[in-house]
Parts: C-alpha cells; sequence; structure tokens
C-alpha cells in the first residue's frame, strides 16, 4: 500500500462510535520506564506502529524482555508483559540500535543511556537522520554524557564553542557515551519539547543530586505523569514548566496494568474529518484528555465545530482502570459547516503541534484568515511539515503561505466540496499577489499530491479526500504504519463508502 487513488471517493457522513489505536507519546514512556525498571509491568492498549517497535527494538537490544501479543479486539495494539532490566542497569547492544523514523525514540534513548557506561550507536532511517539531536545533547553533555556523530561530524564530541560554529546541528548516526558520574543540572531549555525534557529527567535518574528542567511553555507530560507510577518522586513547579527529579532512584515495575488511552492526535483526524463532512456525527472513546495534548480541540471550537466530551474519570465509568494516571473521555464530533478563522497563539502550540497539518485543512473551510503563530518547530518534523502543508493546500488550490514564522490560511468560508470547481495556482511559501488572475479546474480533476513520507500529512491528505470527494493520487502511504496503521481502513468503515 504505497499509493492512494481516490478516483471513486464520495463524501459520505462519518457516523457511529469508534475507537482509535492507544497514545504514540504514551507508549513510548511505557516502553521505556518499564524496560528501566526492576521487575515485570503488565501493560494494555500499547500502540502496535512502527514507531513503537523501534523503542521496543531497542529495549530488547538492551537486555529487557517483551512479551506483547496483538488485542484482537482492538486493531492496532498490544497486550502483555514488559520485564526490565531493574538495578542491573541496561546491557552494552551488540549492534548499533535502530531508530527507525522515531524521533522520541532516538531522544529518549539519549537521556536514557547518557546515565551508564555504555557505547551505543544510534541510527535511524533517511528523515531522522535529519532531525537535529543536539538540542538534547546539549544538556546532556553538561550533565557529562559525550555524543559522537558517526557521520559527517565523525570524531567530535559535541560541547566545545567551535564545534558549534563548524557544526551547527548534531544528527543521527551518532554515538552516545554515557558516564556513571553524571552531574545533576538545571536546565533552562530554549524550545518547549516534551522529547527535550524527558531526556534530561531520565538522565537526572542517573545523575548525583538533582536535576531539574524548566521550559519555556509547558510541553506535554506524559513522563512526569507516568513515572510515579513506577515509583520515582519528582516535583513539579510553575505550573508544571519546571520539574525537579533526585538522582539515585530506582524504577519499580508497576503494580497494576497499564491501560494506555487512545491517542488524541489521531482521533484529531477522524474528529475532523467529520465536521467537514456532512450529516456527520462521530464519537471517538477512551481518548487522553490531558491537556497537554488537546489544544486541537479548543481550537476547533473556537473556529465553530461543534463538539460534545465526556471525562470518563469524572463518570468513574467501568472503562477506567484502577489506575489512572491519564484522564481519558468520549469525544463527539458534529458536521459543522459554519467556520470562523482564528489566531492560534504562540503559547498555545505545543498542546496542538502534531495536529497543526489537520487543523490547517480545516481552516481552509473557515471564513477569514487562520494564524498558527511561531510554528519554526514544524521545519524539523518528520519532514518540513510548514512547507509541506503549504504545498499540498496550494496545490488544492486554497490559500496558504508562511508569514516569517506563522503559517496562513485564508479561508472563504465554504467547505471545498460546496463548490463548483476549485481554484488552481502554482505552490509558494509566500503570500500570493491578490491581482494575479487564478484559473479554475474541475473538483473532481485528479490531482497528486506528497506526503513527504510523513505519517500526519498522509493522514491529512486521506481526510481531504474523503471529506471533499476529491480524487487525489497520494504517494508515500506506508508512512501511516508510523502511528495508525488502520486508519484508511477506519475512514472507510466509518463512512461504509
Ligand atoms: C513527542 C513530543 C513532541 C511531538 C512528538 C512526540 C513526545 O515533539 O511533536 O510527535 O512523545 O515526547 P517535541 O518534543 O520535539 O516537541
Amino acid at each position: 500500500m504505497t499509493q492512494f487513488n481516490g478516483a471513486n471517493y464520495t463524501n459520505k457522513p462519518l457516523v457511529g462510535t469508534t475507537t482509535v489505536p492507544g497514545d504514540k507519546s504514551i507508549s513510548h514512556r511505557i516502553a521505556l520506564f518499564a524496560a528501566c525498571a526492576e521487575g515485570a509491568t503488565r501493560v494494555r492498549g500499547l500502540l502496535n506502529s512502527a514507531d513503537v517497535h523501534s523503542t521496543l527494538d531497542a529495549v530488547v537490544a538492551l537486555g529487557a524482555q517483551v512479551d506483547l501479543t496483538e488485542d484482537a479486539d482492538f486493531p492496532d495494539t498490544l497486550y502483555g508483559t514488559i520485564t526490565g532490566w531493574g538495578k542491573a542497569g541496561p546491557a552494552q547492544p551488540a549492534q548499533a540500535i535502530d531508530c527507525g523514523n522515531s524521533g522520541t525514540t532516538a531522544r529518549l534513548l539519549m537521556g536514557l543511556l547518557a546515565g551508564y557506561p555504555l557505547r551505543v550507536e544510534l541510527v535511524g532511517d533517511e528523515s531522522l537522520s535529519r532531525r537535529p539531536m543536539r538540542r538534547v545533547a546539549e544538556p546532556l553533555t553538561q550533565m557529562g554524557a559525550r555524543f559522537e556523530s558517526a557521520g559527517k561530524l565523525a570524531g567530535k564530541s559535541i560541547g566545545k564553542p567551535t564545534d558549534k560554529q563548524e557544526s551547527p546541528e548534531l544528527t543521527l548516526p551518532l554515538v552516545v557515551h554515557g558516564s556513571s558520574e553524571l552531574r545533576g543540572i538545571h536546565y533552562d531549555s530554549p524550545v518547549a519539547s516534551a522529547q527535550v525534557k524527558s531526556a534530561v529527567l531520565l538522565a537526572g535518574l542517573n545523575a548525583q543530586g538533582a536535576t531539574s528542567v524548566t521550559e519555556p511553555r509547558l510541553s506535554r507530560t506524559h513522563t512526569e505523569l507516568l513515572l510515579p507510577s513506577f515509583g520515582v518522586e519528582l516535583e513539579r513547579r510553575d505550573y508544571g514548566r519546571t520539574t525537579l527529579i533526585e538522582g539515585g532512584q530506582h524504577l519499580q515495575a508497576c503494580e497494576a496494568e497499564l491501560q494506555v488511552p487512545s491517542d488524541p492526535s489521531s482521533a484529531a483526524f477522524l474528529l475532523i474529518a467529520a465536521a467537514l463532512t456532512s450529516s456527520s456525527e462521530l464519537t471517538v472513546q477512551g481518548v487522553s484528555l490531558n491537556p497537554t495534548r488537546t489544544g486541537f480541540l479548543s481550537i476547533m471550537r473556537r473556529m465553530g465545530v461543534k463538539i460534545a466530551i465526556r471525562n470518563s474519570n469524572l463518570e468513574n465509568e467501568e472503562e477506567v482502570p484502577a489506575l489512572s494516571f491519564e484522564s481519558r473521555g468520549t469525544i463527539t464530533a458534529f458536521y459543522s459547516p459554519e467556520l470562523q478563522g482564528t489566531t492560534i497563539e504562540a503559547g498555545e502550540i505545543p498542546s496542538l503541534i502534531d495536529e497543526i497539518p489537520i487543523l490547517a485543512l480545516l481552516a481552509t473551510a473557515a471564513q477569514g484568515t487562520t494564524r498558527f503563530c511561531e510554528v519554526s518547530e514544524l521545519r524539523v518534523k518528520e519532514t518540513d511539515r510548514l512547507a509541506a502543508i503549504v504545498e499540498g493546500l496550494t496545490t488544492l488550490g486554497f490559500i496558504a503561505y508562511v508569514e516569517e514564522n506563522d503559517l496562513v490560511i485564508e479561508g472563504d468560508g465554504t467547505i471545498l466540496s460546496h463548490r463548483s470547481s476549485a481554484a488552481s495556482h502554482s505552490s509558494s511559501l509566500t503570500k500570493p499577489n491578490k491581482n494575479v488572475t487564478k484559473s479554475y479546474r474541475p473538483l473532481k480533476a485528479r490531482i497528486a499530491l506528497a506526503t513527504h513520507n510523513d505519517h500526519r500529512l498522509a493522514m491529512t491528505w486521506l481526510v481531504a479526500a474523503r471529506a471533499f470527494a476529491l480524487n487525489l493520487d497520494i504517494d508515500g502511504l506506508e508512512s501511516l504504519t508510523v502511528s495508525y496503521p488502520s486508519f484508511l481502513k477506519d475512514l472507510e468503515r466509518l463512512g461504509s463508502l
């Protein structure tokens, strides 16, 4: 399944109740923390996707035991146990660890390995090998670990100012030289990144003294919420923006079975598809309602999407596990044709960073301008998402451009499938000149869209095909395996096409 052709795609309503696979960020963390712990941790709802397998394969290479089975009742999820290396620590792997496409695997492993006297090479696919690792290596180097780029920066460890000038970025493949004598630091992170925060905290567990991280804006809090389930004590200050951890703490297997909530980032694609498709009413159950992840719901509401949210924890429903480290709930989205543009402030971005491609698609149907402020982080995701969103939306005939570090979409208040034809203009990152005369093409014209092998772009363009009934050729659909392997099946099943 590499190519999608939407010649016969229609926009039948999305109706019914469904679940989506387990949360990707939480699944990575459960796999890593259970691998560090003494004893066996039971887990259910773990995401069965390529990214999570990168982490599972890595912890097996480092000495953890993974016994997981596919859950026949919940597609794309696994249940079973992970038995950790405990106090013995991870073993020296025989070969390089392949992090595949997964930034979370690479960056959290850098933090985890920093505190052990091992020499571990991390490699990744082409996309991951372009992504910045200095943001994680920098604080870990201050703590006493060393990183050596096995690629073009061979032989140079980071940390010296001259290296910074010669090599502004550090990328995979790289070798982590851990140390059993890490020093605790306070780190003022220049980026709101849960991967940076988590890497420093994981290293802090094996450091002497206390380690704390302050972020400019609160990023997703899964590490802080989950570590206490493994017996780790930590302190959160400043409304969560600062987290402090004492070194020398050993993780214990979690006693209760950990149930992974459904991934809100995956749910967002189905919910927005429903909002854009006539007569739809779609419910997604068991979704994480962690407020550091649900910014997209506030934006959907602000733009005029009718949504109902029920917090399952508050209602004490049976589905809630005894140990509830994350709140979860049921979300229903209704077809909402009257949408308004909005400004998404820089402070809101971390809580919806992975949903920007699909929110941008929603914005094409809104009346007026939607502006995503300060979204330069999108340039260093699985691909340059800023460029790829503008490229895809302009190919579809929408007005989308980048102004400094803002992404801007100008909608005309009509869902594309309600228009008689689509505008046609060439793609450029800058604001189009209003005086340029547009040409128009029939809606059913065949259009090719590139995913750049990025799972979130693949899902966005599939929603465009589905909600706007477009005849799209979409390449690179194998990237769906990264976070939501059954996405296309679900998109079709829920509309009984
Ligand atoms: C993630 C954090 C975010 C997010 C990514 C997953 C995590 O990245 O975009 O998909 O699991 O910690 P950053 O930490 O780079 O913001």
